[in-house]
């Protein structure tokens, strides 16, 4: 199969396009011919060796966390698809490789696609509809009438994060830039916080829970907009010891999580409230729930530009530039 994988970490140079023996099927697996691939930015930290210590990799690794494709062959043990069905997928981290012709995934973190999206709009959503509902279900466990504040509501996670908490019956509070202000208050945010022009710490007031994309400066500064008892939920930087514990990391590994938890851990001290890294888990349960919200129209996808599969390597360039506004998709099947 066609592939874009790398043999080692390194720069965008590093990612070759070649042929690869297909994955083996195993009972409980599914074999997808993907149609479309997202890329996130967990793509170019794992090609960088950033995530080396939560996600070691062999080599050669086919890169590609998230897509949607059709279901061309099914394990012995497989009871819920079967050839033909339409299905999406965040894969399991320790089997990633949409940026490929095909995927083996287990039957386990497979979700029929949703009808009403093109294979383009689905494959956009997987990581990031889970990384929203899992942060706002299961760690801030976000209540009907609560307030959240979510950074970059503009970008995969936080687009996602805006509609869920609004279907959860949340008020919404985001940051963004100016020009994608309307365009996250159409998700559902009820104030948009420009980013560049104001300091958000200096008018948001009391919000239950934050959930932070942008970096730690960001989540130390958003220690100030959250009540007491309240929590912010980091999941770009800060894992912490309790994170590092839960995640299964080998003990010797604890005193650098501690380190890269110290400050935001001690922030939560002094103000009262809680800090905690979350670090996305692949589900399929979760991920036809999404689908029901899909077909409701509660949660609708934010493509931004698509590239052809031949492209994936200026498809990463262009979303690692931070100019993307919205996902970017590649396209195996047109
Ligand atoms: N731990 C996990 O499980 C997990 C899961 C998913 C993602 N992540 C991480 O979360 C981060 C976000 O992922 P993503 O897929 O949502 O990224 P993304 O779509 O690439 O985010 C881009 C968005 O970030 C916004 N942005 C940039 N700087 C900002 C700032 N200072 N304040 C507010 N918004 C800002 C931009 O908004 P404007 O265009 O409006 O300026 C842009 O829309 C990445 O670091 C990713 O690795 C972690």
């Amino acid at each position: 199969m066609r592939a874009f994988f790398i043999r080692r970490y390194g720069g965008p140079e590093r990612l070759e396009e070649g042929e690869l023996p297909p994955p083996p099927l195993g009972p409980r697996d599914v074999r997808i011919t993907l149609h479309a691939a997202s890329i996130n930015p967990v793509d170019w930290k794992i090609r960088e060796g950033k995530a080396r210590a939560l996600l070691p990799y062999r080599f050669p690794l086919v890169l590609g966390n998230d897509g949607s494709g059709v279901v061309r062959e099914v394990g012995a043990e497989v009871k819920a698809f079967k050839p033909g069905d339409a299905v999406y997928t965040r894969l399991g981290k320790d089997r990633i490789g949409a940026f490929a012709e095909e995927v083996v995934a287990a039957e386990a973190v497979v979700a029929p696609k949703p009808a009403r999206l093109s294979h383009v709009e689905a494959a956009s959503l997987p990581l990031v509809g889970l990384t929203a509902w899992q942060t706002l279900t299961e760690v801030a466990q976000l209540k009907p009438g609560q307030t959240v504040l979510v950074h970059a509501g503009a970008g995969g996670v936080g687009s996602a994060a805006v509609q869920l908490a609004r279907h959860l019956g949340a008020k919404v509070v985001a940051t963004a830039s100016a020009k994608n202000a309307e365009l996250v208050r159409g998700f559902g945010a009820e104030t948009v916080v420009d980013y560049h022009s104001q300091r958000f710490e200096e008018v948001v007031r009391d919000v239950d829970a934050v959930l932070d994309g942008v970096g730690m400066d960001n989540v130390l500064r958003s220690f100030r907009c959250v009540r007491p008892g309240g929590i912010v939920i980091s999941i770009a930087d800060g894992p912490d010891v309790k994170f590092a514990r839960e995640y299964g990391v080998k003990p010797l590994l604890w005193p650098a999580f501690w380190l890269l938890g110290a400050k935001p851990n001690r922030a939560a001290r002094r103000h009262g409230a809680r800090y905690r890294y979350w670090f996305m888990r692949a589900d399929g349960e979760q991920l036809r729930h999404l689908t029901s919200l899909v077909e409701q129209g509660v949660l609708r996808p934010h493509v931004d530009k698509v590239f052809p599969f031949s492209q994936t390597r200026e498809a990463l360039a262009y979303a690692e530039s931070g100019k993307a506004r919205g996902k970017v998709v590649v396209q195996q099947v047109p």
